[in-house]
């Protein structure tokens, strides 16, 4: 990856609010493999859907094959089955991740398949170029991303 666009991803993924893991903190703890597993994951869908956001903000400019293929990546990403990472006794750690996750798992796991939905939705739009229609698809997948996050991503690490 080119230096440009790596810098064009860290702004558009610190405009859309995403990045706020301290850089000390390593996606790879031997110790806490589910959590790393799933942090590393969120790291990736952000990494994709972060640009999708500055984009049609009109932050960053349009690249229609860029933002096919950030909507591919993050299509692709659905397919593994996140919630590996939130295996029963993995709550603990170094993790941002409430205990409510473990005691509402359905409720939680249907927020995710909310997600999923909205990605697929999102990489349909995305292809067939309707620069509105892919507008209003990124605010529908922020949407769920937020609506997760508000009941059960903590702020600051919890342990
Ligand atoms: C069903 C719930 C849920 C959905 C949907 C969700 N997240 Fe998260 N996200 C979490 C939880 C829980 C954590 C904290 C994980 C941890 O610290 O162990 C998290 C963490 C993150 C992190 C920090 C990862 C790290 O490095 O520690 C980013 C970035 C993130 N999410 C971005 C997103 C984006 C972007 C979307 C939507 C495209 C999204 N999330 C959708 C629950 C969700």
């Amino acid at each position: 990856m080119s230096n440009h666009m790596l810098k064009s991803l860290a702004v558009a993924v610190t405009i859309a609010g995403l990045a706020a893991t301290p850089a000390s903190h390593s996606h790879l703890n031997d110790k806490e493999l589910a959590q790393s597993y799933r942090q590393s994951w969120f790291a990736l869908v952000a990494a994709n859907f972060g640009p999708m956001v500055s984009t049609v903000k009109g932050e960053v400019p349009w690249d229609q094959a860029r933002m096919q293929a950030w909507s591919d990546e993050l299509a692709t990403l659905m397919s593994i089955n996140i919630m590996r990472g939130f295996a029963d006794g993995t709550d603990k750690g170094t993790t941002r991740a409430k205990p409510e996750i473990w005691e509402n798992k359905a409720d939680y796991e249907s927020k995710m398949d909310k997600l999923k939905e909205a990605a697929a939705k999102l990489q349909e739009v995305t292809a067939n170029g309707d620069r509105k229609a892919i507008a209003q698809q990124v605010g529908a997948t922020g949407k769920a991303c937020k609506s997760c996050h508000d009941d059960y991503r903590a702020k600051e690490y919890l342990y």
